[in-house]
């Protein structure tokens, strides 16, 4: 016998109301995307070249379906760019978005895919201006989308498995790709091809995922999201900080370009503990004493700090040292430092604490 119109309806309720109830059942998983190899597209499976930020976040989701037995997951484009090009406008739209929607009760999380190569910067900057202690988990690919084994779908699954679980809360914005979780207040791309390229060069990574959940084994003793000082929300620019390099008979030449461009703070990325030519120095402390322009001490080298008391006298010269931050990362803090002070003093509290 042929059900009638009316079971039918009936049915079809049912099956509504039941998924309804099945994805009030799981967590809501905002992914902003933004480009970057993991949005990649190659001419085959096999080759090396590839467009940067060439698919979007549906197609992205379509090839994890797994995500569903996770998070009722939810895709905005926020732009599709290679991370090479990311900005200061690109920045501040995502720091209000991620505000935003982690302000809504229903969100339990935030995933950004975006390219490796500033994801460095991109991280730090959300871990100082994000103001919740939801997880807030960036991921991105070595290898692209349309690539043999390609890496972007394992790791945007595990970066939402991390975003649903309650073990994420509280830990500060992080990054998990190649099975391993990492910290934005140490985190570094150390190889150009690797999937296995970011680390945690000082700290050591927070944890791994292994069988789809989180499994942390340490934290961070670093200031960030909830308390740190730092708010962007309602700005619409950020300070100008430059990062000039030291190596064997560098010139003052990038000191005086930065400061004619109208730079509010230079970082030395130095050679050993931050150290630079005698000119450079010379040029830098008199950008500091006759143009109030802050200068932050980091070192090119990846790890051991870049600490203070040692060669160079930054108190005597108004400069600040960068302790563990390396030189793109003190520039993200620098940037914020600048929008409430232009103290050395000031600036180099906070290169202690965040
Ligand atoms: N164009 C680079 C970027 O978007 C590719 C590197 C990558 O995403 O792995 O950062």
């Amino acid at each position: 016998m042929k059900p009638d119109f009316r079971t039918i309806i009936l049915i079809l309720l049912a099956v509504l109301f039941a998924g309804q109830v099945y994805a009030q059942d799981r967590p809501t998983v905002y992914i902003l995307a933004t480009g970057g190899t993991i949005a990649g597209e190659s001419q085959t499976a096999v080759t090396a070249g590839y467009k940067a930020g060439a698919v979007g976040i549906d197609q992205l989701l379509a090839a994890v379906p797994q995500l569903s037995d996770l998070a009722d997951v939810r895709g905005e484009q926020v732009v599709n760019i290679g991370s090479q090009d990311m900005n200061d406008a690109v920045w501040l739209t995502l720091a209000a978005r991620v505000n935003e929607l982690l302000d809504e009760d229903e969100t339990a999380g935030i995933v950004i895919t975006h390219g490796t190569d500033t994801m460095e910067e991109t991280a730090y900057f959300l871990n100082l201006t994000v103001k919740s202690s939801k997880p807030v988990i960036l991921v991105g690919s070595m290898r692209p989308s349309t690539a043999i084994s390609a890496d972007g779908p394992r790791n945007i699954y595990n970066a939402v498995a991390c975003a649903v679980s309650p073990l994420s809360t509280g830990r500060g914005v992080m990054v998990v790709m190649n099975d391993r979780i990492l910290g934005a207040d140490d985190l570094a791309k150390t190889h150009t091809l690797d999937v296995g390229t970011f680390q945690d060069p000082n700290y050591g990574q927070l944890g791994i995922v292994y069988d789809g959940k989180p499994i942390y084994a340490r934290e961070s003793v670093k200031r960030h999201t909830v308390h740190s000082e730092f708010d962007v929300r309602g700005l619409d620019r950020l300070p100008r900080v430059e990062i000039v390099v030291s190596y064997s008979n560098a010139t003052p030449l990038f000191v005086d370009s930065a400061v004619e461009a109208g730079a509010r703070g230079i970082v030395v990325a130095g050679v050993g503990n931050g150290n630079m030519t005698t000119a450079m120095q010379d040029a830098l402390a008199a950008a500091h004493r006759e143009m109030g322009i802050a200068v932050v001490r980091s070192s090119r080298i990846m790890q051991g700090p870049t600490a203070q008391w040692d060669e160079v006298d930054d108190d005597a010269l108004g400069f600040a040292a960068s302790w563990y931050i390396n030189p793109y990362r003190s520039r993200v803090l620098l940037m914020l430092a600048l929008t409430r002070t232009t103290d050395y003093r000031e600036i180099q509290r906070m290169f202690q604490e965040y």
